[in-house]
């Protein structure tokens, strides 16, 4: 089907039909071609082209319209249930579904990041299936996707920091019995609170080691890039924006860019500065290793009051569990688990045994819910590191 399309609907593997209409004078060969690299739209937008024919039989469709219909699908899946809410699942039962919504978020704004850095405008109608399915897993159980956020595979960490603080931003609010429309809002403030990443300079991003201060001047311009970038998103909720301008001020007013103190942060933009550093220190960075959650937990409290709101503290760490789903923890009886799933009781969760400790071999794995068994209890937490496990 021939199609036109605004220019900054554009993407790779579209197949250009017509580049001439409404635009007579570009740098290509052809009038029609497969669009293979993200370089090109870059060219076509610079040349000033408006809108573009694309044949829909020979390339890839308009990521929009695609998007719609499965949140079309998505949505009536949602209103034909008939208490209209996620029923409640296991963490272990969570966990296909989980798998497919982290995997689409990651492709997504990594996606999402190469067309905002060739100039391409973020439409909410992208953002929405994406977050909608990610929050309807975690209102059905938040651990599933929250022991997936721990795994750290791309090579990019501006994207898997991007997804995991958008679930723990989702999870959080969860936790504290906002709303699913305040659910959706903070995820995708989450997913996008970084943007302005994109404009900058990936030397200073990727830098292995210290930054000096000039160069951290460039860094913390990206909240402003961020913030810009946003306000050019239509329909965009106060609470998403609240969350990329505000993530990295401080309660005592040392953050920036605006210096903001206390209350004068919103209460989304003091969630985001926990979450943003709680993700920060458990992963491994480009200038410094991951550490253990319930060892970062104890920081976040520790910087209670300075940095961070102490009763958010207290809330986010309801949230996470003080065992978060993806730890390894050593057990009374010398074997070593994985978290799976939190109970009420956050010291006895539901564990996945795989390794005797004393023999430093692995057992068949087994799954033990911890508040029915009195005689078992969490010695410590393990670092997989230590034990050189992949997570
Ligand atoms: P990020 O790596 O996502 O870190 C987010 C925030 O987590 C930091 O904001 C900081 O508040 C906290 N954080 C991260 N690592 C540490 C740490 O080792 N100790 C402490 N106390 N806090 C930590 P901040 O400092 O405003 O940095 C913003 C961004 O600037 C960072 O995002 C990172 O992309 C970059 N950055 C900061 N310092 C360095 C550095 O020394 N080297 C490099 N390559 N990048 C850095
Ligand atoms: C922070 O509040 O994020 C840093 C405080 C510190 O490094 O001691
Ligand atoms: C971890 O997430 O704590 C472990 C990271 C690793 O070394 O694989
Ligand atoms: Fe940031």
């Amino acid at each position: 089907m021939l199609k036109k399309i605004k220019v900054n609907q554009l993407r790779k593997g579209m197949y250009i039909n017509d580049l001439k209409c409404g635009w007579l004078n570009h740098p290509f060969a052809l009038n029609r071609f497969k669009l293979e690299k993200q370089s090109d739209i870059g060219k076509i937008i610079a040349a000033g082209a408006k809108i573009i024919e694309i044949d829909t039989n020979k390339g890839l469709d308009v990521f929009v319209e695609k998007r719609i219909d499965e949140n079309k699908k998505l949505r009536q899946v949602v209103d034909q249930r008939t208490d209209n809410k996620p029923k409640k699942v296991t963490a272990l039962e969570e966990m296909s579904q989980a798998r497919i919504a982290f995997a689409q978020a990651g492709e997504f704004i990594a996606d999402m990041m190469a067309n905002v850095k060739m100039g391409q405008h973020i439409e909410l109608e992208q953002v929405n299936p994406v977050i909608n399915k990610l929050s309807l897993s975690i209102l059905r159980n938040p651990n599933a996707l929250l022991g997936l956020s721990r795994i750290r595979t791309m090579d990019v960490y501006t994207f898997e920091h991007s997804v995991s603080f958008s679930i723990l931003m989702m999870a959080f609010a969860k936790s504290m019995g906002l709303s699913e429309k305040i659910i959706c809002e903070v995820g995708i403030g989450g997913l996008l609170h970084d943007i302005g990443k994109t404009l900058t300079p990936d030397k200073i991003l990727n830098k292995p080691g210290k930054l000096t201060d000039d160069e951290f001047v460039i860094m913390k311009e990206h909240v402003v890039h961020s913030r810009k970038i946003l306000e050019k998103t239509n329909g965009l909720s106060q609470i998403s924006m609240d969350i990329a301008a505000q993530h990295h001020e401080k309660y005592d007013g040392n953050g920036y860019p605006l210096g903001l103190k206390g209350d004068q942060i919103s209460r989304y933009g003091q969630m985001s500065a926990i979450v943003d550093v709680y993700d920060a220190l458990t992963a491994d960075r480009c200038y410094h290793k991951g550490k253990e959650p319930s060892e970062v937990l104890k920081l976040l409290v520790k910087w209670s009051g300075a940095h961070f709101n102490p009763s958010l503290v207290r809330e986010f760490i309801q949230s996470v569990g003080i065992y978060p789903a993806g730890s390894l923890v050593m057990l009374s009886n010398q074997h070593l688990a994985k978290v799976i799933d939190i109970n009420e009781n956050m010291l006895k969760p539901v564990v996945e045994v795989f390794i005797n400790a004393k023999t430093r071999s692995y057992i068949p794995r087994k799954l033990i819910d911890l508040a029915q068994f009195d005689a078992i209890k969490i010695l410590k937490v393990e670092s997989y590191q230590k034990w050189n496990i992949e997570v």
